[in-house]
């Protein structure tokens, strides 16, 4: 067993590309994924204790905040917390620090991966995806380092408001977005959304995908359709598709990935 683990959430990959990246630096790391809830709750054997997510609707992906609660982790073990976003880091940090009291916190700007209905401007200054995972390799390095050291950040993750009123709103705004969506014709039954949704909420039948009302809005679906045949109303419809290069769909499945 290592001496390290990293909880991760990863829709598109970016996480989980980090939480690899950051691993490796870290001279090797236990990666459990939190898509579902984690198939290792008790911690308490690891001296590091990591967690990389994704800002989704200024918090937490649904069902993460309760994961980490999950977690049982031992007292005396280094606590980090990682936050990747396209816009602005949110209120998730806040959050889990409030559950694990994190010892050293940190960002990532992920500025190009947006397909996310908000406008791309807001990934500011714009740059391809190239660049962009340029920039957060070095950033994931330097992240490994600072944990590999134990170091323990001078201020704790700000709470960011706005934020958590935004993500106490994002429910609601999740349900509007599933009632919009809709499977077109040119689904081919192939299963990839249904393998890959982490709430279990798309099913193939008569040969095509069917969208549940369990939806969390993390557009994976829409993302990998390999047919672009799922789309949010209008809102989707001509937007690029993105998915990490770095991370494989049989990944984004896994329980635990080590590293
Ligand atoms: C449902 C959803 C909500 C999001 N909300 C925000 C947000 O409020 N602020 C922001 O800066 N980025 C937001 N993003 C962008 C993601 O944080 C960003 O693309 C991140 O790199 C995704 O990581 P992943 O590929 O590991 O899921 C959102 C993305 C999704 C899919």
């Amino acid at each position: 067993m290592s001496e390290n683990v990293i909880y991760c959430y990863s829709g598109t990959g970016n996480c989980l590309d980090m939480a690899k990246k950051i691993a490796k630096g870290m001279g090797g790391a236990d990666i459990v994924l939190m898509r579902k809830a984690p198939a290792v709750t008790d911690a308490t054997g690891y001296q590091r204790v990591g967690f990389v997510v994704p800002c989704y609707g200024g918090g937490l992906p649904g069902g993460v905040e309760d994961y980490v609660k999950s977690i049982q982790i031992a007292p005396s073990a280094y606590k980090f917390g990682v936050i990747q976003f396209a816009g602005y880091m949110g209120s998730g940090l806040h959050k889990i620090d409030k559950i694990v009291d994190l010892d050293y916190w940190n960002t990532l700007h992920m500025h190009s991966s947006a397909i996310w209905l908000m406008p791309h401007w807001l990934c500011f200054p714009p740059k391809s995806v190239k660049m962009s995972l340029k920039g957060l390799d070095r950033k994931a390095a330097k992240i490994a380092k600072d944990v590999q050291a134990k170091t323990v950040s001078a201020k704790k993750p700000p709470k960011r408001t706005i934020c958590a009123v935004e993500s106490a709103g994002f429910p609601k705004v999740n349900k509007l977005l599933n009632k919009s969506m809709y499977v077109s014709d040119t689904c081919i039954g192939c299963g990839t959304c249904a393998k890959l949704c982490p709430k279990g909420n798309i099913e193939i039948r008569g040969g095509k995908a069917h969208v549940g009302t369990n939806c969390i809005a993390c557009m994976t679906c829409v993302q990998y359709c390999p047919k672009e045949a799922i789309n949010v109303g209008k809102l989707t419809k001509n937007r690029a598709r993105y998915q990490n290069p770095n991370v494989s769909q049989t990944e984004l499945t896994e329980t635990i990935i080590h590293i």
